[in-house]
């Protein structure tokens, strides 16, 4: 199968129309970012951006479309309408994507008590086999026919801080991952597995306190114990692949699929004897200044 991968789209809306009390609180961290910081033009080009990327699925003829999460940039209902309205053909296909929440989709505890994301994404979060977290809808397994399983969890740590924007998988969803990947129908398959955060920055070091992933080895060591051979993340926006060190898995950071100089999207050819190609397109844009990530 012909598996396409993109994160971090950030769609952002005409904030001007948006009451200024909406912004008090974290999203004037935010807001900063976006304004001072010089984000805002970085993704301006993003809901074209994402269009032409999901026309390039189509043509490419892809089976199925995941997305490892940061929809938004302040988890907005506007910009989860955005959103909604771009993969809305994806979503109406039955089965064509899936989709994990990043922390700019849980920027505020509003936008996580709301359920936005899940609202949004409805259609793309549905699992085929049920071992999710009870309460949650995470971990979901997607199952293929040409012997490819997809696991996605939930990094997010929601937050009231400004900056902080960490993860953890959490004892919980481990325990389901766990059961999942030791779960019968998933035996002989290509086991890919998704989430937002990495465990690892592009030069094989652990990502920053207030940026990474908490739990990162334990996450490495339950995916490589139990078969996993390709984690797909985003989360940091420029795209790498890299292997873990004395492990059969490789991990894809598919970067920002929209943000200026590094918009693309990154293709997987899996069966289930394995992965047999990787490879990121990147779409041409006009050159900015660089983004750290988020
Ligand atoms: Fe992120
Ligand atoms: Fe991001």
């Amino acid at each position: 199968m012909k598996l396409v991968h993109i994160s971090d789209v950030h769609l952002q809306v005409p904030y001007h129309s948006i009451p200024a009390r909406r912004f008090w609180g974290r999203r004037l961290a935010g807001l900063f970012n976006l304004k001072v910081l010089g984000r805002q033009s970085r993704f301006a080009l993003a809901a074209a951006t994402l269009r032409e990327i999901l026309g390039q699925a189509a043509d490419l003829g892809a089976n199925h479309v995941t997305f490892t999460g940061d929809a938004t940039a302040l988890a907005f209902e506007q910009e989860f309408a955005a959103v909604r309205e771009i993969f809305g053909d994806l979503l109406r296909s039955r089965g064509a994507l899936s989709a994990i929440p990043g922390n700019h989709d849980m920027y505020t505890l509003g936008a996580v008590r709301h359920r936005r994301f899940a609202a949004a994404f409805a259609e793309a979060l549905g699992s085929d086999l049920p071992v999710a977290v009870p309460g949650s809808l995470f971990p979901w397994v997607r199952l293929f026919d040409d012997g490819v399983a997809l696991i996605g969890v939930d990094s997010t740590i929601p937050s009231r801080l400004p900056f902080v924007a960490r993860g953890a998988i959490g004892e919980a969803q481990l325990r389901s991952l766990t059961a999942a990947l030791r779960h019968s129908a998933l035996r002989g398959r290509t086991i890919v597995l998704c989430l937002h955060h990495g465990p690892y920055r592009h030069d094989g070091t652990i990502d920053a306190p207030h940026h990474g992933l908490i739990d990162h080895a334990e996450l490495i060591t339950v995916a490589a114990d139990h078969g996993v051979s390709l984690i797909l993340h985003g989360h940091q926006h420029h795209p790498f692949i890299r292997a873990v060190p004395g492990r059969a898995v490789t991990i894809s950071n598919c970067g920002s699929s929209t943000m200026s100089g590094v918009a693309g999207f990154a293709v997987y050819d899996l069966d289930d004897r394995g992965v047999h190609g990787i490879r990121r397109v990147t779409l041409q844009q006009a050159p900015t200044a660089d983004d750290e990530s988020a």
